[in-house]
């Protein structure tokens, strides 16, 4: 049957798709695009048409393309009692950015079978080149239209005329070899949506007014049989590997379900429920806090607004049989800008609180004592472990240079790697090492990739994320969520002084037996302490470092100069400026500007450099008088009584004093507000810089 919507309930279908894509937009921001469809069958056989919208550029754009579409034009895909929509925020990893390459990519012109995708197919050229010589016409560059067209191609060939959805999807997916998270609908399948991932991240959220009759949803197993298609190499679905090796881009999904029935509801109350798909938490929290996170290969049929998880049986398989929903505790306040101008600019300053969240209730004060309890289990391992291996990217990176001195110190023991390099180096890796992935979004596409590599080899494998339920909290085998709240600017900022403060807390935990060093313990137990107050009074140079930013922002380059403890510090800062100004920027090793970077000191250049009072301090000044001697005008970033370094600086920056393994975080953060102001100044959106989108999760 069909029942009209009313103009208040089709407004509200847009919003929440609308307002999920813009939540989920720090992900990818090239393109946008979302249908709407009722779930009616028409008399065809085939269900209301699916009408799908797309634009180029950021969400807002599709929002004023819809906006301005004539109601009558919108009105065929509102008319609907239940309604199904789809929509998506592109990152472009094959084509560029334009309104055909966006998703949903579809079967044919009369978008028998749309999907949207995020991740990266590495065998579509030879499903395109199969499916091109059976007369199937490709519009997009995209590798996601394989997909569409791949399963109108499976349902022309069906075997039998009461072939399922969710079958068609578990023969598409035993097909693709790559990373991806799908979600499907199809004119056939009024009322459904099928929703399947390998690699990249899915979740479920589920919304109902009455108490779910069950927490855990059983997966029902199915034996799919393949639909070989003639001369193509096919594996079967025991062939396949379960972690590919290939990374996914940044796109997401969302799609809202308005169920009409009550096949997941408890006592047979009659409210309905609705069930959301998205790459993300933060697109579906303002409608519930509780998710189910798809694994690998699962396969999630809503039909006539039922959940089903099905998959395909693996032989003697030792997989759980149920998903279980989870309550998250995010909060949409966590999500939101509230008074700042961007993300990013919120995030800096959250600092006192977020640091103080990675330590609550891991810091023992009075016991002088630091509990990681995700590591307790394995922490005796740990400690008798040959080599401590720390494999992350970008931010998550320089948070592992600038705590390998001390992890070195207080355990004889680490190496640091970037994941990317890790791996195509084939690092030799043995059961008895135990390797770190850092990774505030859990789902870096590099780092994960390491991680399965160690996984392989028998390594013990930690995980420190800022991410519950992501691909490498799950993976590893234990880990330490650093808890710093949702991170939502591209540029990280939060995320890297909570993942310094926990590998810190890491090094104290591995060193608390030791006798020999516990005069160091104590002292770095005590700073950590005093370190929120002291990033608090950092923030309060917020005013001077945006009157220095008048200075700088017509610039071309800045370099960031420091060694020891503070090197971390030059290659963040440096990063934060090149990837939100887009200003050449370079942290270099004080020790290394003899050999080469000297030449590039002028009365013009940019210099910044980090002083503290710590073992190199007299190395780093001697850095100072180099760059002096050739009429570089420094900016110095020194603690609060150093009067030696004044004496040099065009600028000065003055931080508390703290430890020598903290001062990173405190001088860090001028950098972070420097970055900000600068790209301010340059009238550049710094929650969205070009060509960047927050979780990396192509290769
Ligand atoms: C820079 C930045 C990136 C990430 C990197 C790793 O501001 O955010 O360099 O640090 O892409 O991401 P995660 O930590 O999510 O693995």
């Amino acid at each position: 049957y069909i029942n009209f919507c009313t103009p208040r309930e089709r407004k509200y279908i847009l919003e929440v798709l609308v307002n999920g894509l813009k939540r989920l937009e720090y992900r990818g921001y090239d393109s946008a695009g979302m249908i709407d469809g009722g779930n009616s069958t028409n008399t065809d056989n085939k269900g209301p048409p699916i009408a799908v919208i797309k634009q180029r550029g950021k969400v807002s754009a599709l929002e004023e393309k819809i906006n301005s579409k004539k109601n009558e034009e919108l009105d065929f895909e509102f008319k609907f009692s239940t309604h199904t929509g789809i929509a998506h925020t592109r990152w472009a990893t094959h084509g560029v950015p334009n309104c055909v390459n966006s998703h949903p990519q579809r079967s044919d012109d009369n978008n028998e079978f749309v999907v949207v995708h995020n991740g990266i197919l590495t065998n579509y050229k030879s499903f395109k080149t199969f499916l091109q010589s059976h007369n199937y016409e490709f519009e997009s560059d995209t590798d996601t239209e394989v997909i569409a067209k791949l399963i109108k191609y499976l349902w022309d060939n069906r075997e039998s005329e009461t072939i399922q959805f969710a079958t068609l999807v578990e023969r598409v997916i035993q097909q693709l070899e790559g990373a991806f998270a799908l979600v499907f609908k199809s004119r056939y399948f009024p009322g459904q949506c099928i929703a399947t991932r390998r690699g990249s991240p899915l979740l479920i959220g589920v919304h109902s007014k009455s108490k779910l009759s069950t927490d855990n949803i059983p997966i029902l197993y199915s034996s799919c049989k393949l639909q070989l298609c003639s001369g193509m190499k096919y594996r079967t679905c025991f062939q396949q590997t379960l972690f590919p090796t290939a990374g996914t881009n940044q796109s997401m999904q969302l799609c809202r379900l308005n169920s009409t029935t009550e096949l997941v509801t408890q006592n047979g109350e009659s409210e309905g429920i609705e069930f959301y798909f998205a790459s993300d938490a933060s697109a579906i929290i303002e409608h519930t806090n509780q998710v189910i996170f798809l694994e690998d290969d699962d396969v999630a049929a809503v039909v006539d607004g039922a959940l089903t998880i099905h998959r395909v049986k693996r032989g003697k398989s030792t997989e759980s049989t149920t998903r279980t929903v989870t309550s998250l505790q995010l909060e949409l306040q966590q999500i939101m800008k509230g008074n700042f101008k961007s993300f990013m600019q919120k995030e800096i300053f959250e600092q006192p609180e977020s640091v103080v969240n990675t330590m609550r209730g891991r810091m023992q004060w009075e016991e002088q004592r630091v509990v990681l309890g995700g590591l307790m289990d394995h922490i005796d391992e740990i400690r008798r472990c040959r080599r401590i291996i720390i494999i992350a990217c970008g931010t998550s990176y320089h948070s592992a240079i600038a705590t390998r001195q001390l992890i070195e110190e207080m355990t004889e023991l680490p190496m640091v790697e970037l994941a990317s390099d890790f791996l195509d180096r084939e690092t030799p890796i043995f059961r008895d090492d135990v390797c770190f992935f850092i990774s505030q979004s859990g789902e870096t596409a590099d780092t994960l990739m390491a991680l399965h590599y160690c996984k392989k080899r028998g390594s013990l494998t930690v995980g420190i994320t800022n991410t519950v339920g992501s691909s490498i909290s799950r993976i590893t085998d234990c880990g330490v969520h650093i808890n710093a709240g949702p991170e939502i600017g591209v540029a990280s900022t939060k995320a890297y002084t909570s993942q310094f403060t926990a590998l810190v807390m890491f090094a104290l935990m591995m060193s608390e037996d030791r006798f020999s060093k516990r005069k160091r313990y104590l002292e770095i137990v005590n700073a950590l302490k005093e370190l929120p107050e002291k990033i608090k009074e950092v923030l309060t140079l917020d005013a001077e470092i945006k009157k220095l930013s008048d200075s700088l922002y017509k610039k071309k380059s800045l370099l960031v100069m420091g060694r020891g403890f503070n090197f971390a510090t030059c290659l963040e800062g440096a990063l934060k400026i090149k990837e939100i100004t887009y200003m050449h920027s370079e942290g270099i090793l004080a020790g290394e500007l003899k050999h080469g970077p000297l030449a590039l000191v002028d009365v013009d250049m940019p210099i910044l450099m980090i002083v503290s009072k710590d073992n190199v301090y007299t190395k780093v000044q001697n850095a100072l008088q180099q760059v002096v001697a050739r009429h570089g005008r420094p900016i110095i970033i020194c603690e609060n009584d150093d009067e030696e370094s004044v004496k040099y600086a065009s600028h000065i920056l003055k931080v508390p004093h703290t430890v020598d393994c903290l001062q990173g975080i405190l001088t860090v953060i001028p950098l972070q507000l420097l970055s900000f102001h600068i790209a301010q100044l340059k009238g550049l959106d710094v929650d969205f810089p070009r060509n960047l989108a927050k979780s990396v999760t192509v290769e």
